[in-house]
């Protein structure tokens, strides 16, 4: 496994890699979700390239940049295991240099949900994701469906700039009780863990209302704002029920639905979601 810690180096690797390049973008500490879709990039393609970068620019001056777990060695003996090709890990001196100025905007889809309660967060995405594609050049690149809004962003810059690629979305990884896997559950103490269960609890019950023919959003809405109300350590920030593909909030279930929440358990923000077909 090679590391490129440079554009350069990175850029002179990809121009040494033959066929199709497959490539997983992190934030590092990974979990596996992220190495589910390295798993899958490793037998989908010729080449693997996985990016561990932090990227400033997608946390809110109040958010967890400085926090945010980090753990090198530890993330790239994972992806040694699971037989990465190329680790491309920059600094932000040179990801963001003195006077960067150049941005990409998705606008209409990240309107609401993440997009409105963390302002700018997916003008930070969307703008790192950009920049990492045109430095690796994959052939397909591979998200999880857990950010949701995130992979829609992304796929919707794919398409509207021509990008050169197939943007993949991979199934949300849980642990044994439903909680999604992400790189923040590690902030949660072992009571907070326990409460954590309740974001995949509302989402079960979406489903299993849906399933029973409940058309009515507003309903689904509020049974599972009741359900999480009843769990102590939660504060909900959303509970939406809406087109799986614009995000526009549904009052009727007459199309394919994305039902997703943002709950924070103690001071731990989680969020997670579920398809109801
Ligand atoms: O999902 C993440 O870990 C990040 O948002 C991403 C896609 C690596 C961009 O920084």
């Amino acid at each position: 496994m090679q590391i490129a810690k440079t554009i350069a180096e990175m850029k002179a690797l990809r121009m040494k890699s033959f066929g199709s390049v497959g490539f997983v973008p992190t934030m590092g500490y990974l979990h596996d979700g992220h190495l589910a879709l390295v798993k899958q990039a490793r037998a989908e393609n010729s080449v693997v390239v996985a990016s561990i970068f932090v990227n400033p620019t997608q946390f809110g001056p109040a958010e967890d940049f400085r926090t945010y777990p980090r753990d090198t060695e530890r993330d790239l003996a994972m992806l040694e295991k699971e037989r990465a090709d190329i680790v491309f890990m920059p600094s932000a001196e040179e990801m963001y240099p003195e006077r960067f100025s150049s941005w990409v905007e998705v606008e209409k889809v990240t309107d609401r949900l993440e997009g409105s309660c963390r302002p700018g967060h997916f003008k930070g995405v969307a703008t790192i994701v950009a920049k990492l594609f045109n430095i690796v050049e994959p052939t397909r690149a591979y998200f999880g469906q857990k950010d949701a809004q995130q992979a829609l962003v992304i796929k919707k810059m794919a398409t509207d700039l021509n990008m050169n690629l197939e943007v993949i979305v991979a199934p949300t990884v849980r642990e044994s009780d439903g909680l999604a896997m992400s790189s923040r559950n590690v902030y949660l103490n072992p009571q907070e863990r326990q409460a954590a269960a309740v974001l995949f609890k509302a989402l079960t019950l979406a489903q299993n209302l849906r399933e029973k023919g409940e058309k009515n959003a507003e309903r689904i809405r509020q049974e599972m704002t009741s359900l999480i109300s009843k769990e102590p350590l939660a504060k909900i920030e959303y509970v939406s029920i809406a087109d799986a593909q614009t995000l526009e909030e549904l009052s009727e279930l007459d199309r394919p639905a994305l039902a997703s929440l943002a709950v924070k358990i103690g001071k731990t923000r989680l969020i997670d979601n579920m398809v109801l077909e």
